[in-house]
């Protein structure tokens, strides 16, 4: 995945309604601005010209968040969500500057064709600009574990680090609006070993290795002292990361999440899902825990998140599910670890989480000395996604307190 430089745009009093808002349309105009300003300031604005080429635009979806008026300015990310032969898909994130918040969102995809309209395979200078640029912040592997397993990690911004782990079966774009949007912090975010882009042993999963595959990745980066983000299993993982090293810990975000190990029929349940992942691999298991992830808002409302965590899940391979099913079966409780810790604690939590309930958010947040509780309203068990602008806040809330 690779990230262009960002570009800022500023709002025209003709873009807005009559409420003096940037109308719906036009912000697929500023959208554009954007792309057409990172070419002028890279490659060159003729870039697909001089290759015979065209980038047509095949699908664009635009989700609004926030308003924004005549004189904002706005700042576009940019980033190469994929690349095939012919087409590539970007992701661009609008940020109002002046409060840093994430105004709109868009999808594209992009086939290259030629000048008779038919599709052609990227030109190699086109390809050489989509390609990550060394200077970019940008998703690249890093070695960091003692057995050889490489991470895949994206590190993001400048200033006290954050340190994002992703629940199961997912990977490390469970924090996307927040990577893009939490500037002001060195956002890092790692696929754990068996998902995503990291490596994929066969065996050898546990709390116990993901901690400290967390804890050689801080070493490698040299951060001393972090804020740590967890969102479920990436809790347990947290959990455990406070056994070894809370002296590391600065602040902690514990999202959907729990304390106790999994009761004998949940590890039953790690049991079947193991079997239907071996049996039916992971398509079956996104079939079956979808619902369970989002709430029936979201699956209402939002079914490019569904897209999204669908295709997280397919992208974890057989032993990494596998893998972090039994990591979990094993877990030992961890209540006794919470009431120890010695840092300012934010726990979150859907309001329609199926799996980890606010109930469960209460237990655990009754646990921690000081923990503060916030239930994020329409999201289910991935709030980081489906409620990514109120999450977003809540949790630059917490940063700004703690800074
Ligand atoms: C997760 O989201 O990481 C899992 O649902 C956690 C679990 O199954 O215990």
């Amino acid at each position: 995945m690779s990230h262009f430089p960002a570009v800022d745009v500023t709002v025209y009093p003709y873009e807005c309604d009559a409420y003096g808002h940037l109308n719906e349309a036009a912000f697929l105009n500023l959208f554009e601005r954007a792309r057409w300003e990172m070419l002028a300031r890279g490659p060159g604005i003729d870039l697909f010209q001089r290759n015979g080429s065209w980038p047509a635009v095949r699908r664009a979806t635009v989700e609004y968040h926030a308003p924004a008026a005549p004189g904002d300015v706005v700042r576009v990310e940019t980033t190469l969500a994929q690349r095939g032969r012919t087409s590539f898909s970007l992701h661009q994130v609008a940020l109002r500057t002046a409060d840093q918040t994430v105004i709109a969102e868009a999808d594209l995809v992009f086939v290259t064709i030629d000048r008779g309209g038919r599709p052609m395979e990227i030109p190699s200078e086109v390809l050489r600009f989509l390609e990550p640029r060394s200077s970019a912040p940008a998703v690249h592997p890093i070695r960091v574990s003692a057995d050889g397993v490489d991470l895949a990690v994206e590190v993001r911004g400048e200033g006290d680090p954050i340190l994002f782990v992703h629940g199961f079966p997912l990977d490390h774009t469970l924090w996307r609006h927040q990577m893009a949007t939490l500037s002001g912090w060195r956002r890092i975010a790692p696929d754990l070993r068996g998902c995503g882009g990291s490596g994929v042993p066969d065996r050898g999963y546990s709390m116990a290795r993901y901690a400290q595959d967390l804890l050689e990745l801080l070493d490698h980066l040299r951060v001393k002292r972090t804020v740590v983000c967890g969102l479920s299993m990436g809790g347990y993982v947290t959990f455990e990361l406070l056994r070894r090293a809370p002296e590391r810990v600065r602040g902690l975000i514990l999202s959907d999440t729990r304390a106790e190990a999994d009761s004998a029929e949940g590890r039953r349940g790690r049991d079947e899902m193991i079997e239907l992942a071996r049996r039916q691999g992971a398509a079956a298991v996104a079939e079956r825990m979808i619902p369970k992830l989002l709430s029936p808002t979201t699956l209402q409302a939002q079914p490019e998140v569904a897209d999204h965590v669908r295709r997280m899940i397919l992208g974890t391979p057989l032993p990494g599910l596998v893998g972090a099913l039994e990591a979990m079966r094993e877990r030992p409780d961890s209540t006794a670890t919470l009431r120890a810790v010695n840092a300012p604690t934010l726990v979150l939590v859907g309001a329609e989480d199926a799996l980890t309930p606010p109930a469960a958010a209460r237990t655990l947040a009754a646990a921690v000395p000081g923990a503060q509780l916030t239930l994020i309203p329409g999201a289910g068990h991935l709030p980081p996604l489906e409620q990514a602008l109120v999450t977003s806040r809540v949790i630059s809330e917490f940063l700004q307190a703690l800074a």
